[in-house]
């Protein structure tokens, strides 16, 4: 989609000089070459990274394995650690004293802790959880607050070889079970509670509702870490982290590992009612999450690096308990929220931490932009936040109108936005600005990471030429990508290698590239998952949910619409048991509905629009029509063909439907 050339200078912004100077990619030759020399050689070119990046136990004498595609292993005869890669590489360096994690508590509290003590922390951790008879591939639950010792308990997985899989403390106890079930897990860890906003919210008693609904029997312990000393229910299975801790030695040997042997699994959503568990591998993964940290947002001795993503994300994993550890760098980690106690929690964060990057998701920017807008004294061009020098943004994508106020009034015009797309799958950024290479045009993604070949294609793998839009796809292999999904093969291969694209893996996105640039704008999913938020939450599992509620819900269909806000807002149109409600009723059954869904998934999920009718839009055969659903949703004229419909006459009263 090619933009005159005139709307383009307007709208282009080469990276800053001093930037270019000092950067690690530095000048948009650098970035050529590198392309250049992944394109000559790219298993060669991903091996150099692999041996610059992390420290082996055993080197690697095998790169990329594609016997048993799409099944790859790269660096296979590797050994290594990732907890030894983040810590105790840095400790043996001199680096012990430096800040690893600057910890800001939802109430202002700070506390540094150095490299030196985040090994000693992760050491103890490991012991506990060695003490409890958890071996090398054991799955570990961590259902965590954000704190450093979210981070300690994921660390100490590693150190082990245990495989843990971390679920989103805003996720329902229902969900919680079903991921602790899939993995099998032999031990959870998670806290008291946990504090956001002023307010605790109970961790372990969702962690006991959790287990009661049954199918975790592999659970032999809780681990409990202390955050408010609120009154919890104790069970004979459970043990406070801080006694364990104290009780071990701050000494444990690292596990070596083969690089390919999983890191973590992390559930994500998917076109089905069930989520998938994300299996990363150890050695991939690290070296894809060091680059990309190192690289893109050009991090050097003396910056301090803030992502405010959630370790419960896949986001949270890459930027912030591995990557930023695995190059030495200091970050800082949030425990709260950004509009506690005010809306300029983030920019006095920023002026007190004197933080230098700052990556964040389009939702918290087009949030705080409403709030800033509505009281002055939240601005951000009230803070001192000229200690920054470069900006992110991760989730979604950025529309123009909140790149430029994010540029202007967080970046002081002045410093660059990597706007980085990638995916719980990719484990890094795949298509990202380089700062000190890439000129950006607010919107777009630019380009690809060295030796990340993504492409545009047609239905049938075939490639579009630039300026016409498709589906987006990996045409190769990289190191950091999803190994399968867990204890799922053929769900992995028809997801994301589907027989009809050419071996190409299959994003679930649709993008475009520019006419004249070939720079990338993401254009949403083309699969039935939306993106609240930043979140991906699939529409079947919202319907699943819905029609769990038995006593009242006969049908649900859910479809996605823009908000200004949130990127896209769920919008769910349910078919009752009983006669369609009043419009006094309805308010009233909404509202039960989404506080069911909000126990069943968790408060992200719930629909913001519910609308009751008599029957959904239908085709003959049964299936409901989703694309008109969508223009409902959307308040727009149904211009799609509905020939095919059984029930026309629904389509009125759904469009007026509450
Ligand atoms: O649709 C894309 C969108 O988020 C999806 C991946 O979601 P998740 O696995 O939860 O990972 C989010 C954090 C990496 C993608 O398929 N997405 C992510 N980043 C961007 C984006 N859309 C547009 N621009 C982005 N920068």
């Amino acid at each position: 989609m090619s933009q005159s050339a005139h709307a383009q200078d307007l709208h282009r912004f080469p990276p800053p000089q001093s930037l270019v100077r000092s950067a690690h990619v530095s000048g948009r030759a650098a970035y050529d070459r590198l392309v250049a020399e992944a394109e000559a050689d790219y298993e060669g070119y991903w091996a150099r990274l692999a041996r610059e990046f992390v420290q082996w136990k055993t080197p690697f004498t095998r790169i990329l394995d594609s016997d048993d595609a799409p099944f790859y292993k790269w660096f296979e005869d590797g050994t290594l650690n990732v907890s030894f890669n983040c810590l105790d590489r840095h400790v043996a360096a001199g680096l012990g004293d430096k800040v690893a994690i600057i910890f800001e508590a939802d109430d202002g509290t700070v506390t540094r802790t150095t490299y030196a003590q985040l090994l000693a922390q992760t050491c103890r951790m490991a012991n506990v959880l060695k003490s409890l008879g958890v071996r090398k591939g054991d799955r570990v639950v961590i259902y965590m607050p954000m704190s450093v010792e979210g981070v300690v308990a994921m660390q100490a997985c590693a150190r082990i070889g245990a495989v843990h899989s971390v679920v989103f403390g805003g996720f329902s106890a229902h969900s919680l079970r079903d991921r602790i079930a899939d993995t099998g897990a032999v031990v959870v860890v998670t806290a008291d509670e946990q504090v956001r906003g002023g307010r605790s919210l109970p961790l372990k008693a969702l962690v006991d509702e959790a287990l009661a609904l049954g199918g975790c029997g592999a659970v032999r312990n809780v681990i409990v870490y202390r955050r408010t000393g609120g009154t919890i229910a104790w069970q004979p299975r459970d043990l406070w982290m801080h006694e364990a801790a104290a009780a071990q030695p701050d000494i444990c040997e690292p596990e070596w590992v083969g690089a390919e042997h999983p890191l973590f699994l992390l559930y994500t959503s998917g076109s089905t009612g069930k989520p998938k568990g994300v299996q990363h591998s150890s050695g991939g993964y690290l070296v894809q999450a060091a680059v990309t940290t190192k690289w893109t947002f050009d991090l050097h001795d003396g910056d301090v690096f803030w992502c405010t993503a959630d370790i419960g994300w896949i986001t949270g994993h890459t930027y912030i308990t591995y990557g930023p550890l695995a190059i030495g760098a200091t970050e800082v980690v949030f425990e709260g929220v950004p509009t506690y106690p005010d809306a300029g929690r983030f920019w006095q964060m920023i002026e007190r931490h004197k933080v230098s990057v700052f990556y964040t998701a389009p939702t918290a920017i087009r949030s705080l932009i409403k709030a800033a807008e509505a009281n002055a004294a939240v601005h951000p061009d009230r803070y001192d936040l000229t200690s920054l020098r470069l900006l992110g943004s991760v989730g979604e994508p950025i529309n123009p109108a909140a790149w430029e106020w994010y540029h202007k009034h967080i970046g002081g015009g002045r410093c660059p936005i990597v706007d980085t797309w990638w995916q719980t799958e990719t484990g890094g950024q795949m298509i990202t600005p380089l700062p000190g290479a890439t000129t950006l045009v607010p919107g777009s993604c630019t380009l690809p990471f060295p030796g990340i070949m993504a492409a545009i294609v047609d239905e049938t793998g075939g490639d579009l030429p630039n300026g016409h839009s498709g589906i987006l796809v990996i045409k190769r292999p990289w190191p950091g990508m999803i190994r399968t999904i867990w204890g799922d093969d053929a769900r992995y291969r028809s997801s994301y290698y589907p027989a009809d694209l050419r071996g190409c893996y299959l994003a679930g996105d649709g993008a475009a590239r520019d006419a004249d640039t070939g720079y990338f704008t993401i254009g949403g999913r083309i699969d039935d998952v939306l993106n609240v938020s930043g979140h991906r939450m699939g529409t079947m599992e919202i319907e699943s949910a819905l029609v769990s509620c038995t006593d009242l819900v006969a049908e649900a269909a859910v479809v996605g619409r823009p908000d200004d806000t949130t990127g896209e807002a769920i919008c769910a149109f349910v078919v009752l048991k009983r006669a369609r409600p009043t419009d006094d009723e309805a308010a009233q059954l909404a509202a039960e509905l989404r506080s069911w869904v909000g126990k069943e998934i968790g408060p992200i999920a719930k629909p913001k629009d519910i609308r009751f009718a008599d029957n959904l839009p239908k085709t003959r055969s049964g299936k409901i029509m989703r694309r008109l659903l969508r223009s409902v949703a959307r308040g727009e004229a149904v211009t799609q063909d509905i020939s095919t419909l059984e029930n026309p006459a629904i389509l009125q009263q759904l469009s007026q439907a509450h």
